[in-house]
């Protein structure tokens, strides 16, 4: 078990690199499943979900291998099996994300449910839903999604909410399929758009993705690519949020700002001064941070995977400020985490009310998901003394060397094995 050490104090000062997007990088390795040829991707995250996809694909008979420290090579030719097994499945849902795929190419797909998650209950009904409608055969079998089609068919989608994986899967199931997809509704994530650009660089026929109607012509084969990832807006967001709740200045690289307009305006709202470039963007403040509001929506609305961090960000700002959570049940196990570091938080359902603290202390805390580890180490960061955060595989799910990352801005930051 491994665990943070933070002693936290110290204004994060400095440049740091952003790291490729973990959740466009996921549904691009799938999408190589849909062709025989090489795939080589850049810019893609060293993670424990990245090799967690990694394992799922070579245990399709895959290969699946890193080149350099962001390239990773893909080879889909020797495909042996198209199931997704429960062991990986229950430690990454994105894996769900090899069904689209397998079921457009090889016309049969044996895919774990992923089952709920500590967020939620987060149901797959979507992705099944669409896939029968283009004509394949879904049943659920001992926990499984079985899924066989001879060839899937075009047809018009329309989702009931907005689902990002869900508008993913579907793309790829219709970039093999018979005829034009047009998906409603559809999620108009950045990491959307990017793995159209990878799909149609493969020979798909995609357009409008990004925008709530995507269409999808299908096509009898698609070929090998090479392309580079996205950046990772929600990592981005992160060292920038934690630059202002430690009143620092951090100037974060090899970023994309043209994907973070709601989090930008949010941090400018906080009284940062944000300077952005055609791929930097850089945030400073002197003076305490300022409570802001927010009401997490799908893109280009403020990301639910930034609610978090902005939470630790207010916690230490001056006034009141309201967060409501639209898109997760139960997205607020951070809150008795920062509580227990000082934060004055009272949570009513979807709404949590923040009153800023002059100060937090450190404090033992456990991480619960991803993004609430996130918040933890910035509240860490922020906090007078020593905080110890429990469970990072959270936190390694998703960020790549982030104590490194930190240690380079001037964070005081170890890892502890245990
Ligand atoms: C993706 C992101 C995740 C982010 C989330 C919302 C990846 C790998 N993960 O997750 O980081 O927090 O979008 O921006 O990209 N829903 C259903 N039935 C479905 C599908 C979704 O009810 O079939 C519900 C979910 O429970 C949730 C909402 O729709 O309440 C949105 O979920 P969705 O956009 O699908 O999230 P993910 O794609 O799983």
């Amino acid at each position: 078990m491994q665990k943070l050490k933070i002693v936290g104090g110290k204004r994060l000062v400095g440049e740091v690199r952003a790291s490729g997007a973990k959740n466009a990088a996921l549904p691009i390795i799938a999408a190589a499943l849909l062709t025989a040829e090489e795939v080589i991707l850049h810019n893609v995250p060293d993670l424990a979900d990245v090799v967690t996809m990694g394992k799922l694909l070579n245990g399709m008979g895959v290969v699946f291998e890193r080149l350099s420290r962001d390239t990773v090579r893909i080879d889909a030719s020797g495909v042996t099996s198209t199931e997704a097994p429960y062991e990986l499945v229950k430690t990454m849902r994105a894996s769900v994300l090899t069904l689209g795929p397998l079921l457009a190419r090889f016309g049969s797909a044996r895919v774990s449910l992923p089952g709920g998650c500590s967020i939620g209950a987060r149901p797959v009904d979507q992705h099944i839903k669409a896939l029968k409608q283009m004509g394949a055969q879904v049943e659920i079998e001992h926990g499984y999604m079985v899924a066989n089609a001879k060839r899937l068919k075009g047809c018009n989608i329309v989702t009931d909410m907005v689902t990002v994986t869900g508008t993913e899967n579907i793309m790829m199931a219709a970039a093999l399929a018979d005829g034009v997809t047009v998906i409603e509704n559809a999620a108009r994530e950045p990491e959307i758009v990017d793995l159209a650009d990878c799909l149609n660089a493969m020979g798909a026929k995609v357009r409008g993705a990004g925008t709530v109607r995507i269409e999808i012509e299908g096509v009898e084969k698609l070929h090998g690519v090479e392309h580079t990832v996205v950046a990772d807006r929600i990592e981005t967001g992160t060292f920038l949020c934690a630059a202002l709740a430690t009143r620092g200045d951090v100037l974060v690289t090899n970023a994309a700002p043209q994907t973070m307009d709601a989090v930008i305006a949010k941090l400018r709202e906080a009284g940062g001064t944000i300077d952005v470039g055609e791929d930097w963007i850089r945030a400073r403040i002197d003076t305490r941070p300022k409570a802001v509001d927010i009401r997490t929506v799908p893109h280009p609305g403020f990301p639910t995977d930034m609610q978090a961090q902005f939470m630790a960000l207010n916690v230490v700002a001056e006034g009141t400020s309201r967060t409501v959570e639209t898109i997760f049940e139960n997205r607020y196990m951070h809150v008795p985490e920062l509580q227990r570091m000082g934060a004055n938080i009272v949570v009513d359902g979807h709404t949590a009310i923040v009153q800023g603290v002059e100060r937090l202390e450190g404090a033992d805390v456990m991480a619960t998901d991803l993004r609430a580890s996130a918040s933890l180490v910035i509240a860490a960061l922020a906090a007078q003394g020593e905080s110890i955060i429990d469970r990072i595989y959270h936190l390694d799910r998703g960020y790549e060397h982030m104590e490194d990352k930190l240690t380079a801005l001037g964070a005081d930051i170890k890892r502890i094995k245990v």
